[in-house]
Formats: C-alpha cells, structure tokens, sequence
C-alpha cells in the first residue's frame, strides 16, 4: 500500500547505475528522476539520456518529476526515454489539460505537481484524468531542504478528493521526508513518499545493498500507521 520512491538527485552521478539498482534491491520501490531546467527552478540537473541509460538496469517505475517551462517538447522524449509517469507543474503549462492528453498519448501516466504555495483548484476539472498527484513539501529546486508543515494539510484535503472522486490515483509527498516524519505524513492521507537527502545520505558499508537499513526504519514507521 506504501511506496518509497528515493530521489536519486541525491545519489552519487559518477556511479548513478549502481546507486539505482542498490536502491531498489534495498527494497524501494519506484526511482524519482528530478529534472529541472535552471529556468523554471534555480538549479540544472538530469533529461532524457540519463533516463535511457538507468532504464535498462530496472522494471521499476521511472517516475519522472518535470520542474522544467515550457513542458510539452520535452514529454515525448522522456516518454521514450522509458519514463512510466511524467509529472509537471500546472504554472509550467500554458495548458493543463492538453499537457496531460500529451503524457497519456506518449503511454505514460500523468501527474500534477503542487508547490508550498500552489492552490489544490488546479484540480477542479482534471483530477479524474491525473494518475498521480504531487504535494510539494519543500520549494522546488534543491534536496536537503526542511519539509514545510503547511504541506500536511494540503495531504488532507487532496486525500479527501481524491477518496471522494473513487478515482484511482496516488498521492505522493516531496522533500523533507525522513524516518522521524514519515508515519505523520502518511497518516495526513499520503501514500508514495519521495525521499532523496534521508536515504542516499544513510548507505551503509554494512547493508547487503547499501540502503537496506534506512529503507526498512521508513517501513517500520509505516507499520505503525493504522
Ligand atoms: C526538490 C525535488 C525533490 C528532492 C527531495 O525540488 O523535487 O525530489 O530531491 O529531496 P529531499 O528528500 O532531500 O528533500
Ligand atoms: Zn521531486
């Protein structure tokens, strides 16, 4: 029922195939791919080559999270890069609703991305067409940024949308997730946790896959969710 998706712009880039794999044989679940363009957000980092070259190594989902403006000429190459859901951000696209037709058209599934300060009307009319919906917890741009409380409502209220559309989407929280707030992020309705700094920053010489221990302290935090 949880899902943890570690960002692997905290991973080490000069061996980022190996710190993919360690990842998911540590036992998460989905690889987050932060792209920002140094424009929509202040910082630059990975596109669509770098997704072709971790795809071979994975069935794991490729989630695609787009800080990038203009959107749409980059969807395709990332759909074909091997992304399995590609996320923008509704102040990135001067169309919303034809953004997320474009993702899906690409056979890709599609999610909306909410900043700190993003108001949750950007749903009114496209919620039953999103795959997954993405709260902010930190400004986007950078990882190792302190997660902002605000953002625990904003899982309420969305998780309250959501359950109340029957749709099936997943609700994902970004930036700041750590063991010691896991379990009150996902009891705030949140159900895929993004986690970059608080796991590449916790590898062990001593794990069997190097992220084995950090992954299973957030399970065990999730346990404690009724
Ligand atoms: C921030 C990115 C996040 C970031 C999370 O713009 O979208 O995915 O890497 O990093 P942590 O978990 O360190 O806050
Ligand atoms: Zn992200």
């Amino acid at each position: 029922m949880y899902r943890i998706a570690p960002s692997i712009l905290s991973a080490n880039f000069a061996r980022l195939g190996e710190e993919v794999t360690q990842v998911l044989d540590s036992g998460a679940d989905i690889i987050h791919f932060d792209v920002m363009d140094n424009h929509y957000v202040p910082n630059l980092t990975i596109g669509p080559l770098v997704c072709e070259a971790i795809r071979p190594l994975t069935k794991a989902i490729i989630d695609v999270h787009l800080m990038v403006e203009p959107v749409d000429r980059i969807i395709p190459d990332f759909a074909k890069a091997g992304a399995n859901i590609i996320s923008f951000h509704p102040e990135a696209s001067r169309h919303i609703d034809r953004t997320i037709g474009l993702i899906k058209e690409q056979g890709c599934k599609a999610g909306l991305v909410f900043n700190p300060a993003t108001p949750l009307s950007y749903l009114d009319h496209v919620l039953d067409k999103l795959d997954l919906i993405l709260i902010m917890s930190v400004n986007p741009g950078f990882g190792g940024q302190s997660f902002i409380p605000e953002a625990l409502n904003k899982l309420r209220s969305t998780r309250e949308r959501i359950d109340a559309s029957g749709c099936d989407i997943l609700l994902e929280i970004d930036g700041g997730v750590k063991v010691n707030n896991i379990a009150e992020i996902a009891r705030a309705g949140a159900d895929t946790f993004v986690a970059g700094s608080a796991i590449y920053s916790a590898g062990k010489d001593s794990d069997p896959h190097h992220y084995d221990s950090i992954i299973a302290a957030m399970r065990a935090e999730l346990a404690k969710v009724a």
